[in-house]
């Protein structure tokens, strides 16, 4: 029925499976029997795996059982959502949390509820597929600004002056490039032309800054945001999101958002393990684990400096090599996987079209030796020279 469209696929080298992780999120997994280095979790302290987390789940599930019933807003709020969003409202701080199931969700949601007809969104062009489908199923009319431009979104926003209210979307830690939203400039320009801010901070929250609070305190920026979210799933090693700002933006969520009204609340093993995990973060133990990690990532960017690579920034745990034909994306990670490194490639339309890449991806919990040695996989002239490489930069 649809082979037509799995050819296309296919022809276009877009085609995609689902590979078995045999193990945990460690920093060595196994793939098909065989163990790997992993340079591709987002669980970028390595908490997916730690006692303290699986001790408090196993608790909660003793405590609780499995499910939670039903949406929040019918049975399925239990203390253990209200305490965890407690903790996240004291740890930031702000006046209000608000728990969603995924960033996924909290994206959809938070666009889809707050921004309607009468408003604007400036969403950076390196947003997030769930920022996209927000903007898509929010009312709202929609410009992209060029990454990072602060004088493309100016020049928006001072053409652009009709509406209710303007929303500049943008993440903290772009996901695929790893890079920084220029946050303090961004933040003064929303101040001067009445603008909001919801920034997206999945790859920033409990990595960068003091306590790891993330790209917004990293910059300095706080508490000029309208809305900021984070995710549970990344350097928190469980699962789910959250949206945090004032009582009464959380207040509308709660009435309006659909991925929270309609769709059953997260489970307690994963709440409990969240909790465990911002006990971590917000302690000297998170410093520690930052330390480890940000060493890690200079090992790595170092290493593939010496590879022959420029132009890396190392300021995060995301490092792409950006190789352009998807072909090429996809031998360097072929090969990379027959010598032992699992990092896959990524491919349009995750990325824009002529920017495929290797997205290495380093944890807390990796040893220096074996990130030292991944630069001699890619060495830069060795792939030019094996001809089929095509990236001019
Ligand atoms: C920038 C960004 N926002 C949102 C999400 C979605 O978060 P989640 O995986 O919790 O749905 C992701 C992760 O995939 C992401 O990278």
């Amino acid at each position: 029925m649809f082979e037509q469209e799995l050819d296309l696929l296919k022809r276009r080298r877009r085609f995609r499976t689902l590979r078995t992780m045999e193990t945990g999120h460690g920093p060595r997994v196994t793939v098909g029997g065989r163990e790997m280095l992993s340079l591709a979790s987002n669980d970028y302290l390595g908490l997916a795996v730690h006692p303290a987390l699986r001790d408090a789940a196993g608790a909660a599930v003793e405590r609780y059982g499995t499910g939670s019933g039903a949406s929040r807003l019918l049975s399925g709020t239990s203390p253990l959502h209200t305490r965890l969003e407690e903790a996240l409202a004291d740890f930031l701080p702000c006046e209000a949390v608000l728990l969603f199931n995924s960033g996924y969700a909290a994206n959809t949601g938070v666009l889809g509820a707050l921004c309607g007809a009468e408003d604007l969104i400036l969403s950076d062009a390196l947003n997030h597929a769930s920022i996209v489908d927000g903007c898509r199923l929010s009312k709202a009319d929609v410009r992209v600004y060029k990454h990072c431009d602060l004088n493309a979104l100016e020049k928006m926003l001072k053409a652009e002056s009709r509406y209710r209210r303007r929303w500049i979307v943008t993440e903290g830690v772009f996901s695929m490039d790893g890079d920084i939203a220029p946050l303090s400039d961004l933040v003064n320009l929303a101040d001067k032309h009445g603008a909001e801010v919801y920034l997206d901070d999945a790859h920033g929250m409990g990595v960068l800054g003091e306590q790891g609070r993330g790209t917004a305190a990293y910059c300095g920026v706080e508490d000029r945001l309208t809305l900021r979210m984070g995710t549970l799933g990344k350097a928190f090693g469980s699962y789910g999101a959250f949206v945090a700002g004032r009582r009464d933006s959380i207040e509308l969520l709660v009435n309006r958002a659909r991925p929270l009204i309609f769709s059953t609340a997260l489970p307690p093993a994963v709440l409990a393990a969240s909790a465990a995990a911002l006990e971590i973060i917000g302690s000297p133990a998170g410093d520690v684990l930052r330390a480890r990690l940000h060493a890690n990532v200079q090992t790595l960017v170092s290493a593939l400096r010496d590879a022959g690579w420029a132009g890396l920034t190392g300021e995060t745990p995301i490092t792409p090599l950006i190789l352009g034909p998807v072909s090429t994306a996809l031998a360097v990670a072929d090969r990379l996987f027959a010598q032992g490194v699992f990092a896959p490639a990524i491919r349009p339309p995750t990325v824009p079209e002529g920017t495929a890449r290797i997205r290495f991806s380093v944890m807390a919990s990796h040893g220096e030796e074996e990130l030292g040695r991944v630069g001699a996989l890619v060495d830069r002239e060795a792939l030019l020279s094996c001809g089929n490489f095509h990236h001019d930069g």
